[in-house]
């Protein structure tokens, strides 16, 4: 069966409704191409979504004005607010909560609904799975009670959500790219300006190998952790230099002649994030001109900066960077996410995707004992109304 039926039939069995007048929407997934960590320093970024998506079908809740409810099939498991008691759980409840926290706060009319949840865009790995989430419901609740919300708003109600009711130190990468993405491109970000452009993707030669290394992370601790050393740094150096109010402002020049006012560990996340933001417009310029090989190794720097300056590394994806980076027919490859483990991804060669999986998958199990999942995505647009069955 496919997904929207099975979200229809829940609709059904569990909660006594039909399906007339329902909403079904699709958030895709995103993987970054290149700039980590670099978002929450007003940096750059280089995202495309993906056609990893999460699913959505919803209906007003007739019943109960106010009540929202929502199953998750994949998670087996419901959970129920009224707009007039949003309270934090630590649940993935979180999220849509937080969504309408802040939807209420800016006055958009909001009732309840019923919702359904599924598709197959993997949670946890690093690819965005809690934007979708956030980004699809508040689309959902827009498409129901047709609210008067431009597409940016969207973002950066659920980037609210995401840090001050969930409490995760994110960037906007995330919900940005879930809600602006489109096939066949990628978004080149500035995290400051919000200005983007899209860059397009050689996606018949090309395409986008996703490894996930089955080590699940809290993303949270990570994020929360590296953002207040950066802002520890920034804080330093401002003491120097008034005009530096994040490490966007830090160009290499500068940071080589202020290094030394830093502890060496703060050192090195500022390297990170520096060179990050240089590797990211340089990667821009390549795509554009279709350099391909040049774009690979920025790819293939930008993980061994994240492994080596940022710590945010893990032996199995380590193990995956190496082997991907020996086998012919690998353009370049990278952590994407937040790191510790989640999703490697590299652009291959369409015509050597036959042969790469199969090599990195059993070196994998040599060194690991376990098999990695790999998953060939494709690009594709942002949120979206669907009328499709699956
Ligand atoms: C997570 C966050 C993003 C970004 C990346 C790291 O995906 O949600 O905002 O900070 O980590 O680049």
């Amino acid at each position: 069966m496919n997904d929207y039926e099975d979200l229809t039939k829940i609709l059904k069995q569990k909660f006594y409704c039909d399906e007339n007048d329902s909403i079904k929407i699709k958030t895709p997934g995103r993987v970054n191409l290149i700039g980590e960590h670099t978002d929450y320093n007003e940096g750059f970024v280089l995202p495309c979504s993906i056609d990893l998506t999460t699913n959505f079908l919803g209906i007003p809740n007739k019943i109960e004005s106010k009540m929202l409810r929502f199953f998750s099939l994949r998670l087996q498991n419901t959970i129920n607010f009224s707009l007039d008691h949003i309270l934090k759980d630590n649940n993935w409840g979180d999220y849509p909560k937080g969504v309408c926290l802040y939807l209420k706060e800016e006055k958009y009319n909001l009732n309840g609904i019923i919702g359904i949840i599924g598709g197959n865009l993997p949670i946890r790995c690093g690819l965005a799975s809690s934007a979708a989430l956030e980004i699809g419901i508040l689309y959902l609740l827009k498409k129901i009670f047709n609210l008067k919300m431009e597409f940016i708003n969207l973002a950066k109600i659920a980037f609210k959500a995401e840090r001050q009711f969930v409490g995760v130190e994110c960037g906007i990468m995330d919900q940005f790219v879930c809600t602006f993405g489109k096939k066949g491109y990628s978004i080149f970000l500035d995290c400051k300006s919000l200005t983007h452009e899209y860059i397009k993707l050689p996606e018949e030669d090309v395409k986008i190998l996703i490894v996930l290394t089955n080590i699940q992370r809290d993303a949270s601790t990570v994020l929360n952790k590296r953002k207040s050393e950066c802002l520890e740094a920034v804080e330093i150096l401002k003491k120097y230099d008034s005009s530096i109010n994040s490490l966007r402002d830090l160009k290499i020049e500068c940071y080589n002649k202020m290094k030394s006012k830093l502890p060496e560990i703060l050192q090195r996340r500022c390297k990170h994030v520096i060179f990050e933001n240089y590797r990211v417009l340089e990667a821009k310029d390549a795509l554009k001109q279709q350099n391909l090989e040049l774009f690979g190794k920025l790819m293939c720097k930008s993980h061994e900066s994240l492994s080596e300056m940022y710590n945010v590394g893990c032996n199995e994806s380590d193990i995956v960077f190496n082997s991907l980076n020996k086998i012919s027919g690998v353009i370049g490859c990278r952590m994407t996410g937040a790191g510790l483990g989640g999703a490697i991804i590299a652009l291959v060669e369409t015509n050597k995707i036959a042969n790469i999986i199969p090599v990195v998958s059993s070196e994998f199990h040599t060194l690991t004992n376990s098999y990695p999942i790999c998953i060939i995505a494709n690009s594709s647009d942002g949120v979206r109304e669907t009328n499709q069955q699956c």
